[in-house]
């Protein structure tokens, strides 16, 4: 791999800018309402978004300020004003009319209005949620965190989430929310968005003896850890074990029809054979079993 290394005190903002926006993705999406002293609303999107904490459940989001005149944004000054917004999450079939809202509207103008989103009333503050919005999380804003003084610095808000609204047709049986029906979408850099669903989800399923603390590659034998056949994902999935199968294990798989015909077979390459077995393994879900294939070498030298 080549490596492009970037100093940043020689770099424009504008650059490093465009690297973050590119490097730091995909983010989710705060789709912010806020009001200002008068009571006027405010809705724009914010990518420098994420949850910082659970107990006490906060969000945090970063307004910058304008990088063209360092100039403030309305939502920064309205939490500055009245310290309560409602964060609406973003899915795909709502995102142009979200896009809608980032550009610079006049501070009297409305972008409910704009868009034709609908404004619903909140239970715990001023704000009102996006009705369309399948997660609508009514916050106080305990702080903004100035994060420098030119144009493009942050503000960092610290939202403490008060009441939580969550579309109850997004649930699944367990009552958690089903990515699938979720559809969220997320910000990369330039005009690039990405929607999670059925074609890009996927588990990292633990496995069953999993106690929080696997092997590690460290501990694997040399052939495993320098295989020319297994991927750094498998060489991952391998490394996530408590304990490697005993020796009467390994041996007592070599013996199952599905080695036996494998073993049995005249092989140039014992070796890479093995390993594309135990790939094709780890690629159907059996760990354990792809670790005794891995180790019949062991037995064999
Ligand atoms: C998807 C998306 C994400 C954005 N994320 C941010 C962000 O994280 N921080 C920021 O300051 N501006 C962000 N912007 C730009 C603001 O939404 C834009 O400046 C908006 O006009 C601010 O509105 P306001 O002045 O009403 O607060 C984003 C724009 C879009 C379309």
């Amino acid at each position: 791999m080549r490596l492009k290394t970037i100093d940043v005190s020689s770099a424009t903002a504008k650059e490093i800018q465009g690297y973050l926006h590119d490097a730091i993705a995909p983010r989710p999406i705060c789709f912010a309402s806020t009001v200002d002293k008068n009571g006027a609303v405010n809705l724009s999107p914010f990518s420098f978004f994420n949850v910082a904490s659970v107990n006490p459940p906060i969000c945090v989001f970063s307004v910058t300020t304008r990088a063209r005149d360092n100039s403030t944004k309305h939502t920064l000054e309205n939490v500055l004003d009245i310290p309560e917004c409602v964060i609406n999450m973003v899915h795909y079939d709502m995102v142009q009319q979200t896009y809608l809202t980032s550009a610079d509207y006049p501070k009297d103008v409305n972008e409910f209005a704009k868009t034709g989103f609908t404004e619903l009333a909140s239970e715990t503050v001023k704000p009102p949620r996006v009705a369309e919005s399948h997660i609508q999380l009514e916050c106080a804003v305990n702080d903004v965190i100035s994060l420098g003084k030119n144009g493009g610095a942050g503000n960092l808000i610290i939202a403490e989430v008060k009441r939580m609204h969550i579309n109850a047709d997004i649930l699944d049986a367990n009552g958690r929310i089903d990515p699938h029906q979720m559809d969220p979408v997320a910000r990369l850099g330039g005009d690039w968005y990405c929607r999670v669903n059925k074609a890009n989800l996927f588990k990292i399923a633990k496995p069953t003896d999993y106690t929080g603390m696997g092997i590690g590659v460290d501990a694997f034998p040399k052939d495993v850890k320098y295989s020319n056949v297994l991927t750094g994902n498998n060489l991952g999935l391998l490394a996530l074990v408590n304990t490697l199968p005993t020796e009467a294990e390994v041996e007592a798989f070599s013996k199952t029809d599905e080695m036996k015909e494998l073993l049995d077979v005249p092989l140039d390459n014992r070796s890479t054979r093995l390993h594309l077995k135990a790939k094709d393994m780890l690629e159907n879900g059996r760990v354990m079993d792809a670790w005794k294939v891995l180790l019949i070498n062991g037995l064999i030298h």
